[in-house]
């Protein structure tokens, strides 16, 4: 379980990312966050594994405090959370192997990782992830000789063999086509069911969010504007909660860029 108690932060230059966030997340949830661009979306996920500091409040992770833990007791906590980044973050000169290796990092010692000696099992927990989202044929192709929804499967199977508990990705989806959308969110919902993986995800489609998530959290300005189950997540309720529907506002923001 994701705890958030009165979590806030602000940037340096005074911009209030979150505002008193309190909520719980549950394992085995799929939690989809929709908001405009600016809303805090971003600052939210990046928040539960440190990726941005918070400046007030605490987030638990299965009791534990992530915002108070340090040193080893941090990498254990973040050893559990997969990222999965709309731009891949994959080291593109490196085959789809060693990238998929690299979620079993948090697992030895640097020296180990620097030269590359995973163990046996590792090497056949990559190949299950990478066969988990089929794409075991292209491990040992080049990660940027892969199309956009070949590497971010790659980044799915990275966190599958990272056996991560959590998987926080932020808008996984943003620079696909919609097939390849489809299939990016369908491998993520599988492994989310069948490992019963807690999932975070970033969307700008309310659409998207809606096909997808058991639970949809509406952020406003860094606030919580809207929790709740998909079936409520009505037109109705965006267009009430936003002023206007969502997607026009999102067309607006896009089309502004
Ligand atoms: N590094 C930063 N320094 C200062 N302000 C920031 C920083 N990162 C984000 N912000 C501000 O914090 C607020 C929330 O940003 P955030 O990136 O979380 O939004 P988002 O909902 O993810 O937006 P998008 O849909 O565009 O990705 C915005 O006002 C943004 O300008
Ligand atoms: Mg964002």
């Amino acid at each position: 379980m994701i705890e958030f108690h009165n979590v806030s932060k602000v940037y340096s230059n005074g911009t209030k990312g979150l505002k008193n966030i309190n909520i719980k997340i549950y394992r085995g949830e799929f939690v989809v966050t929709v908001g405009l661009s600016g809303a805090g979306k971003s600052t939210l996920l990046r928040s539960i594994n440190r990726l941005h500091e918070i400046t007030d409040g605490e987030i638990l992770i299965d009791g534990q405090s992530i915002t108070a833990a340090k040193g080893k007791e941090l990498r254990h906590l973040r050893r559990d959370i997969g990222m999965i980044f709309q731009s891949f973050n994959l080291v593109k000169r490196s085959t789809v192997l060693k990238n998929v290796l690299a979620g079993r990092v948090g697992y030895h010692s640097t020296l180990r990782t620097i030269f590359g000696r995973f163990p046996k099992e590792d090497v056949e927990l990559a190949f299950r992830a990478l066969d988990r989202v089929n794409i075991l044929e292209k491990a040992y192709s080049r990660a940027d000789e892969l199309s956009g929804g070949q590497q971010q499967r790659v980044s799915i199977a990275r966190a599958l063999a990272q056996e991560a508990k959590i998987i926080l990705a932020d808008e996984p989806v943003a620079s696909l086509d919609p097939l390849t959308t489809k299939q990016v969110m369908d491998d993520l919902k599988n492994i989310n069911q069948e490992f019963g993986i807690t999932t975070i995800v970033n969307l700008h489609s309310i659409d998207l969010a809606r096909d997808y998530a058991t639970r949809i959290i509406g952020l406003h300005a860094g606030e919580i504007v809207f929790d709740g189950p998909v079936e409520e997540a009505t037109d109705e309720k965006f267009a009430e909660i936003y002023g206007r529907s969502l997607q026009e506002e999102e067309f607006l923001g896009v089309a502004a860029k």
